[in-house]
């Protein structure tokens, strides 16, 4: 996994806040999930809240400045990206550097307390075979009753997931993207229980910003383009040929789930 994103360590750290339109560090944007989050831990009165995958850390920043965070609430920021964590600001935040997978609950919290799960546009890194194995990993950390509010990349139909997954593959990175059926499957199967499915801004992704990302070249890019806007010419929502290069529409949904006993999740 870490091999995955070494590819990209390029535009981490101080070049990520700028990166496809300011998406990431854009607090209006934020507000889809956060928002969400907010209003769960008003009610399950979590005391440690654990960003996976957090990055920068500017989600649970954005918590902190809008007030939105109690005082006894612990905050940690998990990636195993050192190039993200080391712009993280420090707001009372905790950062963790390793892999979400070897996380393990007891490695955080020695004191039986609750908590909240959030993840913002980490779970398409794991790719097709890894998506169920992680959520089950979540929810083997997760006691029942505990929260795990995350903002995914999926799509409705399975031909616009599929024109998104061919560019990826093309992009040579293993990520993928479910339908949200899909999603929905593998979430409740994972012994996840969804409470709600709200929208999030769609991401646009210009070919500029994807060369950078991935190593590509202007070959590369005319290649990519002539492919997937023969194979897929229905599909301008998600891939748009442009004069020069192409964009791309990563749509999203915040989920808002809760760890389900054994029997619930059975009955699902
Ligand atoms: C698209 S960025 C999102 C960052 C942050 N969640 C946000 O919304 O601003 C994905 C982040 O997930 C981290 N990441 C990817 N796979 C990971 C893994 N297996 N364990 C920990 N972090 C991971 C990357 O280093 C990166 O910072």
């Amino acid at each position: 996994m870490i091999g995955q994103i070494g590819k990209e360590m390029g535009i981490h750290g101080a070049r990520w806040h700028a990166l496809h339109g300011c998406y990431f560090s854009d607090p209006s944007i934020a507000s889809f999930l956060l928002e969400r989050v907010a209003e769960v831990a008003i009610t399950s009165r979590p005391d440690i809240l654990i960003d996976l995958g957090g990055g920068t850390g500017f989600l649970l920043a954005e918590l902190v400045n809008r007030g939105f965070v109690d005082a006894g609430l612990r905050l940690v920021n998990l990636d195993c990206s050192e190039r993200q964590l080391a712009v993280a600001n420090d707001k009372g935040i905790c950062c963790l550097r390793g892999a979400i997978t070897d996380i393990w609950r007891d490695l955080v919290d020695q004191e039986q307390m609750r908590f909240l799960f959030m993840m913002r546009s980490v779970l398409h890194y794991f790719g097709r075979d890894g998506l169920m194995p992680l959520l089950r990993h979540l929810r083997a950390q997760a006691r029942v009753g505990e929260f795990f509010i995350h903002q995914a990349a999926c799509f409705e139909s399975k031909r616009e997931a599929d024109c998104m997954n061919m560019l990826y593959e093309r992009m040579k990175t293993d990520k993928w993207y479910p339908t949200l059926d899909e999603l929905g499957d593998c979430i409740a199967a994972a012994g996840w229980r969804t409470r709600s499915i709200s929208r999030a801004p769609t991401l646009t992704l210009t070919s500029e910003d994807l060369a950078c990302r991935y190593g590509l070249d202007e070959n590369d890019i005319a290649c990519i383009r002539e492919e997937i806007a023969r194979q897929f010419p229905d599909m301008m929502n998600v891939f748009k040929p442009m004069q020069r290069g192409f964009c791309a529409f990563l749509s999203y949904r915040v989920y808002a789930c809760i760890a389900a006993d054994h029997e619930s999740s059975q009955n699902q």
